[in-house]
């Protein structure tokens, strides 16, 4: 007969109402104490942890160890003096027998919210590691949110389409995967950045709504927020005006918010514009839960006989206010790294100390100029101002908006109980490089150019803004979208823009561009990322706490240890070969 183990309840769900219950109880042995005349155990399962009393006079289960899944009757009674660390801290099961399931070897690290395991031991051991209750609970939320997605938009007239994973290249921008055929020898399919091209076809087949939990996959340089594979909750409408998108966006977004952890979004939510965000935050981004706004200084500096800013095109800054101690020569040129790598060469900063500029630049700041940076940033005694100057505004920008972000977070400024969520609306189409001219998408090529700018596409593109929207969360791009191009004409001038000749054009997305002449809807849409959005709602900093099984910095799967060489022979049935290795000269 088959044996069969079984529970009355799950361990996270006793409370005072199960006093005097008799309950049968499964879960891993978390942590063990043996007092002597008494033994304590804390019982681990999905739900949470309970914690089990056995006395030694009646039973003896020294044999049950750590990570041991065991089996146990017992009775509910109320502790003398509660947990409160614990849901379920106000009572205790009093064990009558206790059965082993299956016994663990030694793990590699002990199983706890608070582990000091190095990251690659976690992730070899990730079926360990996911026995962590924070990490079960961030995937639970992770769960919610998927379901309360499909809630909203099925009864929204939403229709759930999946699209194909082996596809072709897309001009999104990330770098592709590419998967070798063995059927079509020699050729390859990529894996998709994003179902974009895929969903605006659905458009064109008259679906007017679709959603699709999508896999995307990049291969780009990792951070903290990126994986090479994660998930898009991926949306895209019909006849819809961005406001009407947004509007319901915002209350998916509300539903999710509530449904998962309880917070109360407030709508509707902010929308802030593009030029703002970057000339006042810094970002395209921002921040918005601390203030450090960057100040436009030029007028009141360019007067000083200072030769960087006699002769920059462009001098900004932020006060930090009260940290004039903190600002040491030392502390100042630690943060060279990071402005390094927003091209921020010259930075600078100024103190203001008994009434009184000091450091290296005080000499050049006269009565006058100093009294309007006091007007300008309203100074107190102890505030610092960190000043950029130079003739590549985007490096100003955006390497003040990095050292903004690092301070905020190292001065403690964030209000940490508020999730600050907003709309950045009214991007440019191209992002100009400043140095080369070349333009750039910036968000992708079938973004919808605003309606007013369209005279100026050919002639002026890098002033034609466009329909395009991100939502911000604490500082992440949680999500972005666009209205799309619905003229075959429009597109193809922006991808003539962005230097494809017309057969280019044919031979890549000629059955795009061929879609648009049969009654193309005017359509738009947007992607969440998933990860972004648990991270923020679990609040984590780190995008491998919501994913089960992730992908270390360098791309690899430490557990699995993908990705692996392939034989000669497997090269060969595809056609393909290794390259020579070049002898050492
Ligand atoms: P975009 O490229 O902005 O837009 O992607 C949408 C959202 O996906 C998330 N995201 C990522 N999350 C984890 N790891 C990554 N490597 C990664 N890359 C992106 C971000 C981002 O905001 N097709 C368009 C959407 C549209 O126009 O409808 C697109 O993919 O949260």
């Amino acid at each position: 007969m088959e044996k069969v183990f079984s529970r009355t309840i799950n361990n996270g769900e006793l409370s005072i109402k199960n006093v005097g219950e008799k309950v049968k109880l499964l879960g891993w042995v978390s942590k063990k104490r043996d007092l002597g005349s008494i033994t304590f155990v804390d019982l681990r399962d999905r739900t949470g942890i309970i914690q089990l009393k056995i006395d030694n006079s009646v039973h003896n289960f020294d044999e049950v160890k750590s990570e041991y899944l065991i089996n146990v009757t017992g009775i509910v009674n109320k502790k003398d003096v509660p947990n409160k660390n614990l849901k379920t801290g106000e009572v205790e099961v009093e064990v009558e027998s206790l059965e082993i399931i299956n016994k663990a070897e030694l793990t590699p690290f002990i199983i706890d919210d608070n582990t000091d395991a190095l990251d690659d031991i976690r992730l070899k051991y990730r079926y360990l590691d996911l026995r962590r209750p924070i990490l079960q609970r961030n995937l639970q939320i992770r769960a919610q949110i998927v379901k309360s997605t499909h809630e909203f938009l099925d009864s929204h007239g939403f229709l759930e389409i999946e699209t194909p994973c082996l596809t072709l290249s897309t001009p999104e921008g990330a770098k592709e995967y590419f998967v070798p055929s063995s059927v079509n020898k020699k050729q390859f399919y990529v894996l998709p950045q994003s179902p974009q091209i895929y969903k605006q076809l659905l458009m064109i087949s008259g679906f007017e709504r679709y959603y699709q939990i999508a896999k995307c996959f990049r291969d780009e340089d990792l951070r903290a927020d990126r994986q090479p594979e994660f998930t898009q909750i991926d949306i895209e409408t019909s006849f819809l005006s961005q406001d009407e998108l947004l509007k319901m966006m915002e209350e998916l977004l509300e539903k999710i918010f509530s449904d998962t952890i309880g917070y109360k979004l407030k709508l509707p939510l902010r929308q802030m514009q593009y030029d703002e965000a970057v000339n006042v935050y810094g970002s395209d981004k921002p921040d918005t839960r601390f203030d450090l706004k960057l100040h436009d200084l030029k007028s009141i500096l360019e007067n000083t006989e200072f030769g960087l800013f006699k002769n920059s095109k462009y001098i900004k800054g932020f006060k930090v206010e009260g940290k004039a101690e903190v600002f040491s020569r030392k502390y100042i040129d630690n943060l060279a790294d990071l402005a390094k790598k927003f091209n921020l060469n010259n930075y600078l900063c100024i103190k203001y100390e008994n009434n009184a500029f000091t450091g290296s630049l005080s000499k050049f700041i006269t009565p006058e100029i100093g009294e309007q940076l006091i007007n300008e940033f309203e100074l107190k005694n102890n505030d610092v101002i960190l000043i950029a100057a130079g003739d590549i505004k985007y490096d100003i920008n955006f390497g003040l908006g990095a050292l903004r972000n690092k301070f905020g977070h190292e001065f403690n400024l964030i209000d940490e109980s508020i999730i600050d969520v907003l709309w950045v609306v009214h991007w440019p189409l191209f992002s100009k490089d400043e140095r080369t001219g070349e333009i750039a998408p910036e968000h992708h090529p079938f973004t919808r150019p605003c309606d007013e700018d369209l005279p100026k596409l050919m002639e002026h593109p890098e002033e034609v803004y466009a329909y395009c929207y991100d939502i911000i969360m604490n500082g992440y791009e949680a999500g972005g979208g666009s209205l799309r191009i619905y003229d075959g004409e429009v597109q193809k001038q922006v991808f003539n823009l962005l230097g494809l000749s017309d057969e280019d054009i044919q031979r890549k997305f000629g059955f795009f561009i061929n879609a648009f002449k049969y009654g193309t809807p005017p359509h738009g849409g947007l992607a969440f990322g998933l990860e972004r959005m648990t991270m923020i709602l679990s609040g984590t900093d780190n995008i491998r706490d919501v994913v089960a099984f992730p992908k270390n910095l360098k791309a690899r799967d430490m557990m699995s240890n993908a990705p692996s060489s392939v034989t000669e022979d497997t090269l060969s049935g595809l056609g393909l070969a290794f390259l020579e290795e070049k002898e050492d000269e």
